[in-house]
């Protein structure tokens, strides 16, 4: 079980702690679950997968204990299967690979999943949906990138909307979705079909607990017939 399995239909939120100040990171991470954040999104990145370095699994171990949030990894690296059992150590919750840094995903997702955590896929705006169909046994969500992965702050791809409808067509997984979320899209890609909501610039670029609380509110306002939970 973790938050992936017991959403539901609730549209829930969280912070990408990208666009936090890592000086003060669990304050930060705690002013947005003042606003409501139900999770922690930890953005790890090489300058392989992609060209920016961020975060490891010494960062998310000294975060897990500071937090009451579930703390949600988000691999940009390459070869993640090195840092997939240091992540479990960590105590992290949940852990997203993207497929182009994989050679054996089953191998990779079945590892994650054996280490009591949840497993998700995570695509690039380009990477078609039709790639996930083989793993969907093996995932418990899918990532989908609304912007191409290693920096925030960019702007919406729109195409993403279309990309949520027909991954929901396929199957029943949640769908989180991270890249320049904020209130304005929070809705449309609730009304595509997506549940768990990341944003990084637009809840540190002010109070994070308004910016927080108003983007939850906005993706909950979008979706028919979507429950907003608590
Ligand atoms: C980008 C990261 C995102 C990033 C989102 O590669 O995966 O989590 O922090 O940032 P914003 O919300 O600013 O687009
Ligand atoms: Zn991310």
């Amino acid at each position: 079980m973790g938050l992936f399995s017991e959403l539901g239909g609730r549209v829930v939120g969280g912070p990408s702690i990208l666009a936090a100040n890592f000086a003060y990171l669990a304050d930060e991470v705690e002013k947005a679950e003042e606003g409501g954040a139900e999770f922690v999104h930890f953005d790890a990145m090489d300058n392989q997968f992609v060209s920016n370095l961020t975060i490891g699994p010494m960062v998310a171990a000294s975060l897990v204990p500071e937090t009451s949030l579930p703390v949600d990894a988000h691999l940009m690296v390459q070869n993640p299967d090195n840092l997939i059992p240091a992540f479990l150590e960590a105590g992290v919750k949940s852990i997203s690979v993207q497929p182009e840094a994989v050679v054996h995903l089953h191998r990779t997702l079945t590892t994650i999943r054996d280490g009591g955590v949840e497993a998700g896929l995570t695509l690039n705006p380009t990477t078609p949906p039709e790639s996930i169909e083989w793993a969907i046994p093996h995932l418990d969500f899918i990532l989908v990138m609304s912007v191409n992965p290693g920096f925030g702050g960019q702007k919406f791809i729109p195409e993403t909307i279309e990309k949520i409808r027909r991954i929901k067509e396929m199957c029943d997984l949640p769908i989180q979705v991270d890249g320049g979320i904020k209130t304005e899209t929070a809705p449309l890609v609730v009304k595509a079909g997506a549940q768990v909501l990341v944003a990084g610039s637009a809840v540190y670029k002010g109070d994070p607990a308004v910016e927080m609380r108003r983007i939850i509110e906005a993706g909950r306002s979008g979706g028919p017939g979507v429950g907003g939970g608590e």
